[in-house]
């Protein structure tokens, strides 16, 4: 009998490193500070941990600009940290996925540093996209590219020539059209792997090939949210046919190493049929299936979604993820409406998605409820929003608040200030704190894992989604003994569900009371 891989039913914890525990004190998080949280997460019951980069960059995009793919940040630490926070993991029985940035580098790249200095037409710019201006003398952008953080695409460098950045000035594009790319990003796998890494989480996965001849894109209509309109799919940077041939080849290589190596792309693509074109047998084992995450609070697009996520999937063998939340987009708490509300709804929406079949991403925070914070501006680092191409996407990144009633909670030992700055609020949301209050987020998401672990994992894939008021999503997870139901009330009045057996696990103390489930929650139930 062949065993069904780890990452299928995985629970997977994105860590952003920066921001979830300083060894050192210098208000930065780091490879160490893991290493001393590693008990936390194993008693939270997680199955594997996704590390945001943590290689060495100037830190133009936080880590997401690499200037070296084989090694630690020494603000991180360094590759004997990473190799002992590896070996710790595993021994816990935790996973470990660390992040791969194949669109671009950093400018600071040494192949970069050798393409400015080589040259117009040499071998070293051929590793990027380096093109010839239009106009007289050059002096406008090969096309009409927008970066996605805003302002043209293209960065004219001394002697004339422009290249590309989807992103950051300091985040140049490399050219995948050139086999030196593909080879160099081969041994970048290889290095990792052969250090155990137990898989990637690839960056802008549908980025990497673009349209031949670098067609100009549509111009924006005057009513297009500049931010919207660029991550349109039907852009020639994103989702090209020939994207999948990168993916086939790394499927090879992953094969070749045992334990279920494993790859999961961050693919913003518009379509769930255009996600799982990613999960085919031979190429992705796993896309994130941010249209889960896209959802409004309401129960018809949750089950429009879910079914649209099992309808794609299955034909081509995959299994679903599902994710609410990361270090790109607003935290749930205030997505759905912030304050007791929001708070509510993320819990409930958080129970509804682990009890769905494949594997779910849970972003560092999320175990704790925390909101989005509203940092300062004098305080706000994400290039995206200083150069204004789209929301500040800080407020999901301010580092974690563990114990004691003020900054830095816990996240550092004695630190002047963290990277960016934690609420005096969160005095009431750390962990030390939720540990201690037995109607707390934290001991809701550590029994929902429990739970998940003893009965979840004797279910196959299979789901039956309950055709019940308009509001509520209701599914059936069918295995061994009688079925696991699970409801969400996305409504505005209570919902009757004690046809469904009694409550397991609840989103809040009295979410279900007299055999009816109150609105914003949701409960697990079993007769
Ligand atoms: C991905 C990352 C994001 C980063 C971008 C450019 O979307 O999640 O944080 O800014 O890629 O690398």
């Amino acid at each position: 009998m062949t065993q069904v891989p780890w990452w299928r039913h995985a629970v997977c914890y994105q860590i952003y490193v920066r921001s979830f525990a300083d060894s050192d004190g210098d208000g930065v998080g780091d490879l160490p500070g893991i290493s001393a949280r590693m008990p936390y997460l194993a008693e939270l019951g997680v199955d594997a941990i996704w590390l945001t980069p943590f290689y060495p960059s100037p830190q133009a995009d936080h880590g997401y600009d690499v200037a070296d793919y084989r090694n630690v940040n020494p603000l991180f630490g360094t590759l004997g940290d990473f190799d002992a926070l590896l070996e710790q993991a595993h021994g816990l029985g935790i996973k470990v996925i660390v992040d791969v940035v194949p669109n671009h580098s950093s400018s600071e790249h040494a192949w970069f540093q050798a393409a400015l200095a080589a040259g117009h037409g040499s071998a070293e710019r051929a590793c990027y996209i380096f093109r010839d201006g239009l106009g007289t003398s050059g002096e406008t952008p090969p096309n009409n590219w927008q970066s996605m953080f805003g302002g043209p695409a293209w960065t004219r460098v001394p002697d004339g020539q422009w290249y590309l950045h989807l992103f950051d000035t300091g985040q140049p594009d490399f050219d995948w059209s050139n086999p030196e790319v593909g080879d160099e990003f081969e041994r970048i796998l290889r290095f990792w792997l052969d250090r155990g890494v137990d898989g990637f989480r690839i960056d802008v996965a549908h980025a990497m090939v673009k349209a031949p001849g670098l067609p100009d894109v549509a111009a924006l209509q005057p009513d297009d949210r500049h931010d919207e309109a660029l991550h349109r799919t039907d852009r020639p940077y994103w989702d090209q046919p020939a994207v999948h041939d990168i993916y086939r080849r790394w499927h090879a290589i992953l094969a070749e190493y045992p334990g279920d190596r494993m790859a999961i792309g961050e693919a913003w693509v518009e379509t769930p049929e255009a996600m799982a074109r990613y999960v085919r047998p031979d190429e992705l084992q796993q896309c994130f299936n941010f249209h889960w995450l896209e959802a409004e609070w309401s129960a018809h697009e949750f089950r429009e979604v879910l079914a649209a996520t099992i309808a794609a999937v299955e034909p081509v063998g995959a299994s679903p993820t599902w994710v609410l939340s990361n270090h790109d987009v607003r935290r749930t708490v205030t997505r759905y409406g912030d304050g007791a509300v929001g708070l509510a709804r993320a819990r409930a929406a958080l129970l509804a998605m682990l009890a769905l079949p494949g594997s779910a991403y849970l972003y560092q925070g999320e175990e704790l409820g925390l909101p989005e914070v509203d940092v300062p501006l004098a305080a706000r680092q994400d290039p995206q929003w200083l150069r204004g191409g789209g929301p500040n996407r800080d407020g999901a990144r301010v580092p974690l608040p563990w114990s004691g009633e003020q900054p830095p909670f816990g996240f550092a030992p004695d630190c002047a200030a963290t990277w960016l700055p934690q609420p005096p609020q969160w005095s009431a949301l750390t962990v030390e704190r939720q540990e201690r209050d037995s109607s707390s987020t934290l001991l809701l998401v550590r029994a929902a894992l429990r739970l998940r672990h003893d009965l979840l994992s004797s279910l196959g894939d299979g789901i039956e989604v309950l055709d019940r008021d308009p509001d509520v999503l209701a599914y059936a997870r069918s295995g061994a003994g009688s079925p696991l139901m699970c409801v969400l009330n996305c409504g505005r009045v209570a919902v009757d569900v004690s046809d469904l057996g009694d409550p397991l696990l609840m989103s809040g103390p009295d979410a279900v009371r007299g055999g009816t489930l109150a609105p914003n929650t949701a409960a697990w139930l079993r007769a």
